[in-house]
């Protein structure tokens, strides 16, 4: 006999785990098979309905592991549920991504990465100082965060955040094997980094930004949390360039990032072009900015 289970899991219907994701899926749970449903073969649709096909006599435990998660899942915080409004599908004009799920993590730290996107000048350009307190925003398993952490040295500190908690958990483990201590990871909001208010010199958000799913809220909140002087550091793919082999979803144009950070407070103070595939734009508070009035249009 074979058992189907057709699970909506709302909390996580902006995810993807692409194709990478929905292997490491079948490789870790044996005697489950992941169907993709309705229009086959988006990510979208895949994550909305997930249909396991359980075969009982098989894997009797992870048919249980299965069952919890998706009851994890669909537990919903009454508050954050409250506070939050719905997710834009898009923002000026812009198609917002959907969020990477976790189980794509690996491919933020492969092997290749170095070599494509030569991760190690984004850091040079970054000119970090020792003491200095940064935020890895959108931090996945950390690929970036170790190094930071590295740059601040001792008396600096690299918070870490992320909207999934397993990218937390994955990023705690590569830390305790690198023995890397100045490391604090925060679990964000789809709305509210939770940083310290003042509390940041750079904001390093790499391959992020076009997944926010409340871009205005987000850059709210992270003006509050930048010191006097700090910068937002924006790393996305560049759309202008076709040999950039990146979805057009996971792509921006410096027109596109031009048109949405300047309303909503930041100016522009630096451009690196030198890296083979991104974007690398700073910002600054801009003092001359005014929050719009609470029901002004
Ligand atoms: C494409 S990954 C990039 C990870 C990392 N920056 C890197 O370059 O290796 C995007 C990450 O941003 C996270 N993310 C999306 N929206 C977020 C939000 N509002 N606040 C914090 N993290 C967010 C996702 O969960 C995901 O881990």
């Amino acid at each position: 006999m074979q058992l189907f289970l057709i699970a909506s899991i709302p909390a996580h219907e902006n995810f993807c785990a692409g194709d990478f994701g929905k292997k490491a899926v079948l490789r870790d749970n044996p005697g489950v098979d992941l169907l993709h449903c309705h229009q086959i073969g988006t990510c979208r649709a895949w994550e909305k309905a997930i249909m396991l096909r359980l075969i009982p006599s098989r894997n009797v435990p992870t048919i249980a592991v299965l069952l919890t998660a998706i009851a994890g899942a669909l537990r919903a915080d009454p508050v954050e549920l409250e506070s939050i409004p719905p997710a834009l599908k898009g923002y000026m004009g812009r198609e917002i991504a959907v969020t990477m799920h976790y189980l794509g993590a690996p491919w933020l730290t492969r092997e290749s990465r170095e070599r494509e996107e030569e991760c190690s000048t984004l850091l040079a350009a970054l000119n970090l100082k020792p003491g200095m307190t940064v935020c890895d925003l959108g931090c996945g398993n950390g690929f970036y965060t170790l190094d930071l952490a590295r740059r601040v040295g001792e008396k600096g500190e690299v918070y870490a955040v992320d909207i999934q908690p397993e990218m937390l958990r994955l990023l705690d483990e590569r830390a305790k094997e690198a023995k890397i201590t100045n490391i604090k990871p925060v679990l964000g909001s789809l709305i509210d980094p939770q940083l310290p208010p003042a509390s940041q010199d750079v904001l390093l958000l790499v391959d992020v930004y076009h997944e926010f799913s409340h871009p205005e809220q987000m850059l709210r909140a992270m003006r509050k949390s930048l010191k006097p002087g700090g910068r937002v550091v924006l790393v996305e793919f560049r759309l202008e360039d076709p040999r950039v082999p990146i979805k057009l979803l996971h792509k921006m144009s410096k027109k596109q990032i031009l048109k949405e950070l300047p309303p909503n407070g930041y100016k522009l103070v630096e451009q690196f072009d030198k890296l083979p595939w991104q974007h690398v734009m700073f910002f600054e508070a801009d003092p001359a900015w005014r929050e719009p009035a609470v029901g002004s249009e």
